[in-house]
């Protein structure tokens, strides 16, 4: 399988909580390496402009409100077939549903306060990782 890049976002809920080590201990385990890395406070435009592709879902306003409630560790990930592991490490979007061992079955405490976020796609991955890096900022 070939060598992926995805970005990845530690959430308010999980920076809150101090839970960054322990979420990028499951990375790490699960075979991903955090070739960027930094934590950073976005603005309502920011996320505003991430989130995008939601804008006209009922929680958008909420997601946004959200995800500017405190610190987030943006991050990207490295490793074969990088896009479905960090998805299967990460767990189902909902906690209700995540397996055992998952991020959010561990630590989510909502749908939305979901601890982490990851790119759902090639084409995502490409554009997410852009938004918030540099090429010389990811060191492989
Ligand atoms: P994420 O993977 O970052 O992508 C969109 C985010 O919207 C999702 O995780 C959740 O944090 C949030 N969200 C809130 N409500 C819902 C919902 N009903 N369905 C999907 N995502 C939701």
């Amino acid at each position: 399988m070939a060598v992926e890049r995805t970005l990845s976002i530690i959430k308010p809920d999980a920076t809150r909580r101090d839970l960054t080590g322990k979420v990028n201990t499951k990375f790490e385990d699960g075979g991903l390496r955090i070739v960027a890395q930094k934590r950073v406070r976005l603005t309502t435009a920011q996320a505003e402009a991430f989130y995008g592709a939601h804008k006209e879902r009922p929680f958008f306003r909420s997601l946004v409100d959200f995800m500017t409630s405190g610190p987030v560790v943006v991050q990207v990930l490295e490793g074969e077939g990088a896009i479905q592991k960090n998805r299967d490490i990460m767990g189902a979007t909902n906690p209700a549903n995540a397996a055992p061992g998952t991020i959010r079955k561990e630590f989510a405490e909502s749908i939305e306060a979901n601890s982490a976020h990851g790119s759902d796609s090639p084409e995502a991955a490409a554009a997410e990782i852009a938004f918030f890096f540099a090429a010389t900022e990811i060191v492989p």
